[in-house]
């Protein structure tokens, strides 16, 4: 399908985009039709003033309000979908989050009370209100207590009203789109062949998946992208499969519903996604988009190096999957080569052979809890036999060299080792050797080869590993 304008609804009214940039944000779509309710705080995801609430297919299928930062979604990634802005909650009298925020004076000088009403709005409606429903939202006057007791006041609702009957008849699924402008190209397509297809004749097009880094290119750097593709609605990068044998996810599932769907499967995946930004940019980011960024201080590729997931790649000519210690390649740079996308990562549930426990966790080290980025990830994977010895050992690190890495000469020499904390010891030592990381404005190397060995030895403690063998003092 080729257009020449874009439609969406905002608060109920259908809106066509002619000749519009379909890489500006919707922020700044919103701000300059005059609904200013929406505010920019940061413009980088960061603050939560810019939430709006999109309706999108939850992690079972159904239809939902789904929180999401305004300031990082280009226009052309919300085409044929309905959002609500802050001026859209309110009829006639105060929308029951709007008048708990009151009663509780949860609002002082005002910034970023519309971002905290659609994200408690968002969750009311999933009825999922609580600490993480606004994790996402910075408040700098009010204080959170006030806050936080307007959202206990809605915990507890069942709400049935306009926005329930909205959601009732809520068309889910995404069309594909070609929108072209004197100077640029969207594209949504529904199937991997398209995409291929698109990338053969558009050969530098840009792929988008959640746009939560992405974003940032167009919301504060105001990149221009001539040709863009969205990956959100392809089918195949949409699949979530988990069996007895192994867990395969798509490219472009969400991550929160990743984190809803595979909840008790993979521990360290669980800890990580837990710490992962906020629930904004969880609900838009996908584990397509971590790889893709290369970045050495991506979350989840310590916790799939450390499961060894595979990458499925697919282009025009074919499929390959690559194991994903050999997937990056060098400071943002990834296996990929031009025409290519990721279509799933594949994680095994096989334990070692020889092994009767598979102890496993992930870490992540960052100057706040929620929202930030790590200074140290780390993941873990030890398969322990019978003697509680080690058969199988895979230590996963970001944060300390170019790219996301194993620590695998440590690994190498941990096997045959009795899991006792002579060994630990032992390895903390290896492990501060082993790596020569950067000093930066989050963190000086000796922080983070000092992180390097003592979440192991955390690991350790955390598995049990101190109730058998006390820690020596020192
Ligand atoms: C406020 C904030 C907090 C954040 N916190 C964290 C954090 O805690 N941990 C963390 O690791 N990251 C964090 N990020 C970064 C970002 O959210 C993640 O990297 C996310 O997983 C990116 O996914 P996406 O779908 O939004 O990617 P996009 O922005 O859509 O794309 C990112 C890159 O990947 C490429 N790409 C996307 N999908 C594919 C595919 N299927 N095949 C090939 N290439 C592809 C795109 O072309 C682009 O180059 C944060 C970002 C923000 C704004
Ligand atoms: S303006 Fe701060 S998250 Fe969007
Ligand atoms: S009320 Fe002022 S920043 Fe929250």
């Amino acid at each position: 399908m080729s257009d020449s304008c874009l439609t969406l609804t905002i608060n109920g009214e259908s809106v066509r985009l002619n000749d519009i940039s379909p890489t500006m944000t919707l922020l700044d779509y919103l701000r300059r039709i005059g609904q200013i309710g929406t505010k920019e705080g940061c413009g980088d995801g960061d603050c939560g003033a810019c939430t709006v609430a999109i309706v999108a297919k939850g992690s079972k299928g159904q239809p939902h309000y789904q929180a999401m930062n305004s300031c990082l979604i280009p226009l052309g990634s919300v085409a044929g979908q309905e959002i609500i802005t802050v001026e859209g909650v309110a009829n006639g009298q105060l929308h029951p989050v709007q008048a708990a925020m009151v009663k509780m004076g949860g609002s002082q000088c005002g910034y970023c009370t519309p971002g905290f009403i659609m994200s408690l709005f968002a969750a009311y409606y999933d009825r999922t209100v609580d600490d993480v429903s606004v994790e996402g939202n910075l408040c700098r006057c009010t204080g959170y207590l006030a806050i936080r007791r307007a959202a206990q006041l809605i915990a507890q609702a069942k709400p049935q009203d306009q926005f329930t009957e909205r959601l009732a008849q809520a068309t889910l699924e995404l069309n594909s789109i070609c929108y072209i402008t004197s100077n640029q190209q969207f594209y949504r397509s529904t199937r991997l062949s398209e995409v291929l297809d698109l990338l053969q004749h558009h050969p530098n097009a840009t792929l988008v998946a959640g746009a939560t880094d992405l974003g940032l290119e167009l919301s504060h750097h105001r990149k221009h992208i001539s040709v863009m593709v969205s990956l959100e609605a392809v089918e195949e990068l949409n699949l979530l499969t988990d069996t007895s044998e192994f867990v395969e996810i798509g490219a472009a599932v969400p991550l929160s519903h990743i984190e809803d769907k595979l909840r008790g499967v993979f521990p360290s995946l669980d800890e990580m996604l837990h710490w992962f930004a906020a629930r904004q940019v969880r609900n838009r980011a996908t584990i397509g988009g971590n790889l893709g960024t290369a970045s050495p201080i991506g979350d989840l590729p310590p916790v799939l190096l450390s499961l060894e997931a595979q990458v499925r790649i697919a282009s025009a000519t074919g499929e390959r999957s690559v194991m994903i210690a050999d997937f990056f390649k060098g400071y943002r740079q990834t296996d990929l080569q031009p025409g290519e996308v990721i279509v799933s990562v594949k994680i095994s549930k096989h334990l070692t052979q020889g092994a009767i426990r598979r102890l496993s966790q992930s870490y992540k080290v960052g100057k706040r809890g929620t929202d930030d980025i790590s200074i140290v990830a780390a993941a873990f994977v030890i398969d322990l036999d019978e003697h509680n010895r080690i058969v199988h050992a895979r230590l996963a690190y970001g944060g300390v060299a170019a790219t996301p890495v194993r620590a695998i000469a440590v690994e190498q020499g941990l096997l045959g080792q009795p899991w006792t904390i002579a060994t630990i010891q032992q390895t903390k030592r290896d492990l501060k050797d082993g790596f020569t990381p950067l000093t930066d404005l989050r963190g000086s190397a000796d922080y983070r080869k000092m992180l390097v060995a003592n979440l192991f030895e955390k690991f350790f403690v955390e598995m049990g590993g101190a109730t058998i063998h006390p820690l020596e003092v020192g």
